[in-house]
């Protein structure tokens, strides 16, 4: 097995994945939970991430590679110490209820306001499989909440007011045709 395959029920070349957009139907599954850790995560990993800094996101979880299951890799910051890999997360005793305006990398420029808990705890565990337990606040509560969501198959247009689902109506309908088409450039 090479360093660019993930071993388990899927071995897979890492190096050709690449961030999938709606309406792809993974981007809607439930993922399943990682029942391997460390080297067999890494990869895999290594490569959401190299992707999530490539696409200037903040977080990115694996359904949106096209691997359903359930990791995502958060780097609210943009500096390397602030790197995080959650594995099978749950969030936990949400508080506060605050609104911002979210984007994702699978859902090219739509920018929407969500409504979200402002604070809540997260439940998960780290790469080598060893317990993981986060108090997070602000924009690194959204940004688990965002990717958890992901875990689940929500997307933010899920979660959009009405004026959004108005005012995003034409980039989803360009979207939705791209993926028919099969015309996105990068894919
Ligand atoms: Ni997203």
């Amino acid at each position: 097995m090479s360093a660019t395959q993930v071993s388990g029920d899927v071995s897979m070349d890492v190096t050709k994945l690449h961030i999938i957009h709606y309406p792809d139907p993974r981007l809607r599954q439930r993922a399943q939970p990682v029942t391997e850790f460390g080297a067999a995560l890494r990869p895999l990993v290594e490569q959401m991430f190299a992707l999530m800094g490539a696409g200037k996101g903040v977080g990115l979880a694996a359904p949106q590679v096209g691997v359903l299951k359930r990791v995502f890799v958060m780097n609210a910051t943009g500096q390397p110490g602030d790197k995080r890999v959650l594995v099978n997360p749950t969030i936990r005793e949400p508080s506060g209820s605050v609104e911002a305006e979210e984007g994702c990398l699978s859902l090219p420029a739509v920018n929407v306001q969500i409504r979200r808990a402002q604070r809540c705890r997260v439940v998960a565990q780290d790469l080598d499989g060893n317990p993981l337990e986060l108090e997070v606040e602000d924009l690194v509560a959204r940004a688990c909440q965002h990717e958890t969501d992901h875990l689940n198959g929500v997307l933010i247009i899920d979660r959009m007011g009405p004026s959004d689902r108005i005012a995003t109506r034409k980039t989803l309908r360009a979207l939705e045709d791209q993926f028919r088409t099969g015309t996105k450039a990068a894919h």
